[in-house]
């Protein structure tokens, strides 16, 4: 991954760079890097807080063979490979929280935004775009957020190098996208448990259709994290996850 590569002092949302480089016919693996991103885009149309220099602003093309039902794996997948450099490069308690989120000590570390455009029900190219607070001191986030994300200076007490740090997330990424396509989800679903904070805790699934409590208990094999609730073992496919007791 990252042999196409667009690397970019500024930019709007490198996940709108990288959707019309797909279109254009951008090889699987290409990836567009900024320093800075002026509408960086989160989940459920929220903003992601981009400054220049401090983080790695990040989106890749995929090109999985895969139904359209099938593209939450891919998040997942994504969970997994970062965790995986980031605890390689800084040694940092790095876990996953269901279903794009990467804490380290309850606290945001990494978003995760993956982007399809599908054709009947294959899926035709992915966007998957990862940010990663790196050398980012609280006071630079809004006082309502502070609480709620960290970078990884901040956790290690010192700075990091972008670059090793790219070169890895890459490598992992290609090592855990080829582990997919050629073992299937179910070896990375175990991982993704291990790496998992929540499993045995208590846990709200929010969405706009209500609230669930219950226990984490797993994944299914399409990526839905499982609750344990008094009616049983429920699915939930698309929700905010916070601890049962907040
Ligand atoms: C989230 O947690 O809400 C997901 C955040 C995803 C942010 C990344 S930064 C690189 C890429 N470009 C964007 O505009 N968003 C993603």
């Amino acid at each position: 991954f990252g042999r196409a590569l667009r690397t970019l002092k500024t930019v709007d949302s490198t996940q709108m760079v990288a959707h019309q480089w797909a279109q254009e016919g951008a090889p699987e693996g290409a990836a567009v890097i900024s320093e800075e991103q002026t509408a960086g885009r989160g989940r459920l149309g929220r903003s992601w807080h981009s400054p220049p220099g401090s983080g790695i602003w990040m989106s890749l093309i995929l090109r999985p063979p895969i139904p359209i039902a099938r593209a939450p794996q891919l998040t997942l997948m994504a969970s997994v490979g970062i965790t995986r450099a980031l605890q390689r490069e800084t040694c940092l308690p790095v876990r996953i929280k269901w279903p794009n989120d990467l804490l380290i000590r309850d606290k945001k570390v990494c978003g995760i935004l993956t982007e399809l455009r599908g054709e009947q029900d294959r899926v035709h190219y992915v966007v998957l775009g990862a940010g990663i607070n790196v050398n980012i001191g609280v006071e630079a986030w809004p006082p309502d957020l502070r609480e709620k994300v960290t970078s990884l200076s901040t956790e290690a007490g010192r700075t990091f190098r972008r670059s090793p740090l790219i070169a890895a997330i890459l490598e992992e990424l290609e090592k855990i996208y080829e582990q997919y396509l050629h073992q299937g989800f179910s070896t990375i679903r175990k991982e993704w448990e291990r790496l998992s904070g929540i499993l045995g805790r208590p846990v709200t699934a929010r969405n706009p259709d209500g609230e669930m409590t219950g226990i984490a208990r797993g994944l299914n094999e399409d990526g839905a994290l499982l609750l344990e609730t008094e009616g049983g073992l429920t699915p939930v496919y698309s929700a905010e996850i916070s601890a049962g007791c907040e």
